[in-house]
């Protein structure tokens, strides 16, 4: 699949088959995907715990809670816990080494000297705020984005659910006290259509992104439009005409009634 087309094909999947395995290997093309992320300074502090319903202890399964829509959790075979070890950043120092050994950064003779005494120098100074969230949760981000378009092409769906049970499940992964939970992903063969039910809306280009200043909007060519509409980035918005009658028939396939949005 094309990576225009996967983009727009991309939905939260809230509708999963409970009874349609996912294979291991998928998953781990997902994780080859989230590690290849890119990461401020190298440092990768992307982590995950990935549960399988199958073969997961009864406990575990019990501490993956998530208050909206969190029925899913119980429809997924596998769930994703994404988390951030903020102790990759002690190691700075060495992924920046690699960095410079590898030549993808500095040139000239006097890299391994200005990385030593003046590079390193200034992150180690800030190397503790550098462990707060912020940077590193944003190139998380990249990492679980990446793993979900991988998720889609193998026809897959997936929808990431925050929540607050982040001690509880921190403690019942036994995950080290560096380590903070982003959120869970739950993943598993869509039992709604892919379109599920449609493009969800997204606010006005021109109200998202600027140009030179802020206040300037981003000059938006429909030429450009066109174009991605031909692509399969844009999709048909939602909602689609039947998508009422196919909640309704996906509740009691799947058993949800009364489940409603919590
Ligand atoms: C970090 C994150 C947390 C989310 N948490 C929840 C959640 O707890 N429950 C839920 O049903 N959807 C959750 N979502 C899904 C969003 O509601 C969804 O992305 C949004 O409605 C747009 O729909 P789309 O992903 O299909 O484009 C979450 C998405 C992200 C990225």
């Amino acid at each position: 699949m094309e990576l225009r087309e996967a983009i727009g094909r991309r939905r939260s999947i809230r509708f999963i088959r409970p009874y349609r395995p996912v294979e291991p290997e998928k998953i781990q093309r997902m994780l080859e995907a989230a590690r290849l992320a890119s990461h401020w300074g190298n440092v990768q502090s992307l982590r995950a715990v990935v549960v399988f319903r199958d073969s997961a202890p009864r406990e575990t399964l019990d501490a993956l809670y998530a208050p909206i829509a969190g029925y899913q959790i119980r429809l997924a075979p596998v769930v994703i816990v994404w988390f951030i070890d903020t102790a990759a950043v002690d190691e700075q120092s060495d992924r920046l080494r690699e960095l410079v050994d590898a030549g993808a950064l500095g040139f000239g003779e006097k890299k391994k000297t200005d990385l030593e005494e003046k590079l390193i120098p200034v992150f180690d100074a800030i190397l503790e705020s550098l462990k707060q969230p912020g940077l590193g949760e944003v190139d998380c981000g990249q990492g679980i984005a990446q793993a979900t378009l991988m998720a889609y092409e193998q026809g897959l769906g997936t929808c990431c659910l925050g929540t607050p049970n982040t001690d509880m499940i921190r403690e019942r992964l036994g995950l080290p006290d560096s380590c903070r939970v982003l959120l869970l992903q739950t993943v598993g063969y869509p039992a709604e259509t892919w379109e599920a039910g449609g493009q969800r809306p997204r606010q006005a280009f021109g109200d998202l992104f600027h140009m030179n200043e802020y206040g300037a909007s981003y000059p938006r060519s429909e030429e450009v439009v066109e174009e991605l509409t031909g692509d399969k980035m844009f999709t048909a918005p939602a909602p689609l005409p039947w998508r009422e009658e196919e909640l309704a028939y996906l509740q009691r396939a799947l058993g949800l009634e009364g489940t409603g949005l919590l």
